[in-house]
């Protein structure tokens, strides 16, 4: 944790803690008792983790990095716009510390060798001028649990490094912290996405791929082609009828 402190861009108080239920309602009732912006809070475990669509985010102890960053955004700073440098932050501080390659699956997935290994969840308090805080949630499976990952999850899931046990000790904080060096970046820039608008797309998991269409429930609605990133971070598609059309994330998930 001092570490970490040490190398915030950044002098806000980092808690890390053994367990709790999820780093992101931690973060949310810090934030409403005034908490300032760049408040890190840390768990080794999360007993109620959880991801888009009201999913469990599967957080056991060890292996994991689960990590919610509270924002005070002063600007009209959409939360599709955190999630989405946040996953370029994420994606590139995985390759410079694994040498591996990433993809991000629209629109806060980052996969590894086919792979989830990362998912993002923004969760904001909205007031008429904008956003009054929001909470920038980060889970990384840093190393592949020792017991594996439970059943439902074996053919989406994986990590990082994997079966290593250990890269160096203090990995999590050096994951951590580069993974913040790099949002702020593009957090500072906001409302423009031009310095990550390009590294989102280059790793741009769906591109040319058939998807489903699910709705809040799961149910598949249609598919489509995948055809990029619009400039507002929507998904352009083709339905099978040949038109073009473009989701937003808000509504939907997309399944391969
Ligand atoms: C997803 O896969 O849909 C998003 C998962 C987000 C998980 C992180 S772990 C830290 C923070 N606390 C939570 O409860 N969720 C996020």
């Amino acid at each position: 944790v001092e570490y970490l402190k040490t190398k915030l861009p950044f002098t806000a108080e980092v808690f890390a803690y053994d367990e709790v239920d999820s780093t992101n309602t931690i973060a949310r009732n810090m934030a409403v008792n005034g908490a300032p912006q760049g408040t890190v809070i840390l768990a080794d475990r999360q007993t109620r983790g959880r991801g888009r669509m009201a999913r469990p985010f599967y957080s056991p102890s060890g292996t994991g990095l689960y990590m919610s960053l509270i924002l005070r955004p002063n600007r009209a700073v959409l939360p599709l716009h955190i999630t989405t440098a946040a996953a370029v932050a994420v994606a590139e501080t995985i390759e410079h510390l694994s040498g591996e390659p990433t993809q991000i699956k629209w629109v806060n997935d980052v996969y590894c060798h086919g792979k989830k290994v990362c998912g993002i969840l923004t969760e904001g308090s909205c007031t008429a001028e904008g956003l009054s805080y929001a909470i920038l949630g980060i889970g990384i499976n840093v190393f592949d649990p020792p017991q594996g990952f439970p059943t439902d999850l074996q053919s989406r899931a994986g990590s990082i490094f994997g079966a290593k046990t250990a890269i160096f000790d203090g990995i999590h904080e050096q994951i951590a912290a580069e993974i913040i060096e790099r949002f702020w970046a593009f957090y500072g820039a906001f409302p423009g996405t031009s310095l990550y608008l390009k590294k989102y797309r280059a790793r741009d998991m769906l591109y040319n791929k058939t998807v489903q269409i699910l709705d809040v429930n799961g149910t598949v609605q249609k598919e489509a082609t995948a055809m990029g990133i619009g400039d507002s971070f929507e998904l352009l598609i083709q339905e099978e009828d040949g038109t073009a059309n473009s989701l937003t994330s808000g509504e939907v998930s997309i399944r391969l």
